[in-house]
């Protein structure tokens, strides 16, 4: 039976950085609210003219190039964003005609916050059945563009960035499982409320209810973690690491006592990165992997949480 497994992994930020001392001076709130409530120090926000697929490119080669393969080989793209460069074709095809590696299929997925998750999914399955040997999943975002930056209630939070990782097939199992929801009963408490058929007006703003997203994210991903580790016949002391959505320091916090994880045992970006959407997990994977934290033949729970709701979690074996 054949297994997806990483082959290596990437990610990229945009230089420019933006603090809660920055954020001060935009609207009315201040950097130990900021810190209280989301455990967010900085992020970093793309500059005028870069998009979502320049800082998607850069995490794809560092994966490529850690996978030890060339952009040519890579066979297979699913990529996960909610703020495309462009309406058509999708970021996906820009970042294969980037790569050079043509007649491959490439496509987005566009979950919010767990686009990554179902991207993962989705290549896992292509690896495992045989029709793709080099697969890359990307998650990446500008979510600044879409950021009403008057808004304090979520101007604080979100942030641009991406990550990837390169999945390859393999004798032993490394992707062990995948599990994907959705529940469009949610869909007014976090969502964007312009688009193609609807019109570009009002705004391209995101609009939340954070306490309501709040209790519900932290429900349906202590649902989608027991569920992951249900599926595959394990207990919480068999995982070596969460790597979880960076959106809240403090649903985070509730994640690893579900898990009984210590602090230690959590990946936790958020104060650098903020919340930046479907890149928030790759990105937070990466960054542990090359920190040297993460370990060949570790166990790792990946969950995310997004608008939707969107959410999944996966359980794999790096
Ligand atoms: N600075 C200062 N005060 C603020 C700010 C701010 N930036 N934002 C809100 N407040 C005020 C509110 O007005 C309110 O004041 P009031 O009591 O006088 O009315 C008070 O702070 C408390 O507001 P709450 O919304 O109850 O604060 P809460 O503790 O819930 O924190 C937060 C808000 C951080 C948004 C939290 O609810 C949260 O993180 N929710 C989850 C959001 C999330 O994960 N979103 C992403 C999902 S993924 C995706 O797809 C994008």
């Amino acid at each position: 039976m054949i297994h997806s497994r990483i082959a290596g992994t990437g990610s990229y930020l945009p230089e420019k950085i933006l603090t809660n001392a920055d954020l001060e001076k935009m609207v009315d709130t201040s950097d130990e609210w900021i810190r209280s409530r989301t455990g967010i120090e900085r992020r970093h926000i793309a500059v005028d003219g870069q998009t979502t697929v320049d800082l998607a490119e850069q995490a794809a080669r560092r994966a490529i190039e850690a996978a030890g393969i060339t952009p040519a080989e890579v066979d297979f793209i699913a990529f996960g964003t909610t703020t495309p460069d462009l309406v058509f074709p999708n970021c996906g095809v820009l970042l294969q005609q980037r790569l050079g590696c043509r007649g491959v299929p490439a496509f987005s997925v566009e979950t919010a916050c767990a686009g990554f998750m179902y991207a993962l999914s989705i290549a896992d399955k292509y690896v495992r059945c045989g029709e793709a040997k080099r697969a890359l999943v990307i998650g990446a975002e500008t979510l600044s563009r879409m950021t009403d930056w008057s808004d304090r209630g979520t101007a604080v939070l979100f942030a641009d960035g991406a990550g990837a990782v390169v999945l390859e097939p393999s004798a032993a199992p490394g992707v062990l499982s995948t599990h994907l929801h959705a529940d469009g009963v949610y869909k007014d408490l976090l969502y964007c409320g312009s688009g193609v058929s609807r019109g570009f007006e009002p705004k391209l703003v995101i609009t939340m209810s954070g306490n309501e997203v709040f209790k519900i994210a932290v429900t349906k991903l202590g649902q989608a973690v027991d569920e992951a580790l249900a599926a595959n016949g394990l207990t919480k002391e068999a995982l070596d690491w969460l790597v979880p959505h960076q959106a809240n320091i403090r649903i985070i916090q509730a994640m690893a006592r579900r898990l009984d994880m210590p602090m230690e045992k959590v990946i936790v970006t958020v104060q650098e990165h903020g919340n930046t959407s479907a890149a928030s997990v790759p990105l937070a994977l990466d960054v542990a992997v090359r920190d040297g934290r993460i370990k060949r033949g570790e166990l790792l729970l990946l969950e995310a949480f997004g608008g939707g709701f969107t959410w999944g979690s996966a359980l794999v074996r790096y």
